[in-house]
């Protein structure tokens, strides 16, 4: 064995410098809710990755997962989701999809849960003592459901909605005047009591201008602002939290959408999930700095085309594709690579079982990317480790897709 595969396969070997800072992977909470215990195990198998990053996606459509002491109809409302749609939802003619299909059946199992703050500064302080960052995402302003369910005055036009029941893009926003930035700064200023992260997530993701362009009130104030089009209030909305966040000493990290109109202020980092629009090298080429969080780290699809395997979102990558990902391809400038992440979006993990079934062994291979970079181990030295990295996580209580 050579000097370096023998290295490889003893994760305990004390510290060699990582390749990349960032080794991420992101839990998404909302969806499923996923017991504290079971978001500690995580973190156990991140420290024995050597992962360093936990990006926390406390609230979407679907649920709204961190306690909020001055909004507590956040938890009381927007943490319970009635049922969850039956299979795939359904599409618009244009094929992209619909959230609310009546050709949908849902279950009629209701669910949901909370993390209280007490739980989740104890969660940061665990982390901590492994080398593993807690990054909290509070995603805004779209994906917003679950919060305007239980404060429908967060909408421009206040109408009830309940907790969204399947998945997709919602048109129902957040409002992005001065009412909806005291919002997010009250809860963000909680967030910031509890995560000491230099990190702080906005999500920023798939925001539909819909609701916008009908509200007279956000066509008045794209023009006092001056702004081209009120599309343009979202890259304004982000750069007032992203300076609010600078004002507290912290980082604002967002999806890509965040630089669709041009670089918000706030000296943001962009994490680059869709791949196929260029987004890490126009983040890059803008001299912003990047994560690399692309479609074929989306741990929550499929194991290859998926057949034989469980219902998830969709299809995805096998272990040897995994581990082929270069972090450093399509980059305008590699000197804005903060890392990678994989991501585990939960509508169709609502089971911790069923999480570490489609985490492992993909996030192994994740972590070694981001561990080793372009001086990784051949994939046959990879897969010779394996077993050994694999009984390890057994050990903790954590099991894998079988090899
Ligand atoms: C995302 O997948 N909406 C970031």
């Amino acid at each position: 064995m050579s000097e370096r595969s023998s290295r490889f396969s003893n994760t305990s070997e004390p510290a060699q410098t990582p390749a990349l800072p960032w080794r991420g992977v992101m839990l998404d909470v909302a969806r499923h809710f996923v017991p504290i215990s079971e978001v500690t195990r995580m973190v156990d198998a991140m420290a024995l990755l050597r992962l360093n990053v936990l990006h926390l996606h406390l609230s979407d459509d679907q649920g709204w997962r961190f306690e909020s002491k001055t909004w507590p109809r956040l938890t009381d409302v927007g943490a319970w989701r009635d049922e969850t749609v039956v299979g795939r939802p359904g599409n618009y003619p244009d094929g992209s999809l619909h959230p609310e299909n009546h050709l949908n059946a849902y279950d009629g199992a209701r669910h949901g849960g909370f993390y209280t703050q007490a739980e989740l500064r104890g969660l940061v302080a665990y982390a901590r003592d492994r080398g593993v960052m807690v990054v909290p995402e509070i995603d805004m302003p779209g994906h917003m459901r679950a919060a305007r369910a239980a404060y429908p005055e967060l909408g421009y036009a206040p109408t009830p909605l309940g907790v969204g029941r399947s998945w997709g893009v919602y048109p129902e926003v957040l409002r992005v005047d001065e009412d909806g930035l005291a919002f997010c700064t009250d809860i963000l200023g909680e967030v910031l009591d509890v995560f000491d992260a230099p990190y702080v997530h906005i999500g920023g993701d798939e925001c539909p201008k819909v609701e916008w362009e009908s509200s007279s009130v956000a066509r008045a104030q794209q023009e006092d602002l001056g702004l081209g089009s009120v599309a343009d209030l979202q890259r304004w909305f982000t750069g007032q939290i992203g300076t609010f966040l600078t004002s507290r000493g912290r980082r604002l990290v967002g999806w890509d959408e965040i630089i669709d109109e041009g670089v918000p202020d706030g000296d943001p980092v962009v994490m680059a999930w869709r791949d196929w629009t260029d987004a890490a090298g126009r983040a890059t080429r803008a001299g912003v700095d990047v994560v690399q969080a692309p479609s074929l780290l989306y741990l929550d699809h499929s194991f290859g085309m998926g057949e034989g395997e469980p219902l998830a979102i969709g299809p995805g990558a096998d272990l040897a594709s995994v581990y082929a990902y270069d972090p450093y391809a399509g980059l305008g400038d590699s000197a804005h690579l903060l890392g990678l992440q994989a991501q585990l979006w939960s509508e169709y993990i609502p089971t911790a079982e069923h999480l570490w079934y489609m985490a492992f062994p993909r996030l192994v291979a994740v972590a070694d990317i981001g561990w080793y970079g372009a001086d990784r181990p051949p994939y046959e030295e990879f897969l010779a480790g394996l077993p050994a990295r694999l009984q390890a996580l057994a050990d903790l209580g954590i099991g894998h897709r079988p090899l």
